[in-house]
């Protein structure tokens, strides 16, 4: 399988989830390659088996670096792909002390869904998502503990 996988990380923890994902697969036997989006073309995407796209989260939705790269980005129709996104943990609010409700947490947690709505539209199709967590104390990382097994069983949905 040929696998392309894409992301947008500002503080490194993306990148480092997109490296560990790539090495998951090479071992494997697969062929996979990472960049960031600013190093690509999103019209002139290499053909691939799966395309991983991976983006931080901001005000709950995907950074503007990948939702203009995956606005533009020009798939073959029926492309199958799937998605990462990384999010700060949801942490007590510090005036009250209290952990926000499910809701207010879902509210800056839409990073998925718009990337979702954004390759449905180019007539692609998802085989796997997931979320991966930074520490929300410092909404910068380094990643929450565990990280690695999230991406493992990740990497096992894809293949
Ligand atoms: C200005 C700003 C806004 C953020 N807003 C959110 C948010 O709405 N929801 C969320 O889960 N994480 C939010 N975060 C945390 C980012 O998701 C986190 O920094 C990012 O996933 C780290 O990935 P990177 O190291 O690859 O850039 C925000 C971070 C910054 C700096």
């Amino acid at each position: 399988m040929k696998v392309e996988i894409y992301h947008a990380s500002k503080f490194g923890n993306g990148e480092k989830v997109v490296a560990y994902l790539q090495g998951l697969l090479v071992v494997k036997g697969h062929q996979a390659d990472f960049r960031h989006v600013r190093d690509a073309s999103p019209k002139e995407m290499p053909a691939a088996d799966l395309y991983v796209f991976c983006a931080p989260t901001r005000m709950g939705k995907p950074i503007g670096k990948m939702r203009r790269f995956l606005k533009k980005a020009a798939l073959p129709e029926g492309a199958k792909y799937a998605l990462i996104a990384t999010h700060g943990e949801a942490t007590p609010n510090k005036k009250t002390g209290k952990m926000p409700t499910p809701e207010e947490i879902e509210k800056y947690q839409q990073n998925l869904p718009v990337m979702d709505a954004l390759l449905k539209a180019k007539g692609a199709v998802k085989v796997a998502e997931v979320k991966v967590y930074v520490r929300g104390d410092t909404m910068k990382g380094p990643l929450a503990e565990g990280w690695e097994k999230i991406v493992e069983a990740f990497a096992a949905k894809l293949l």
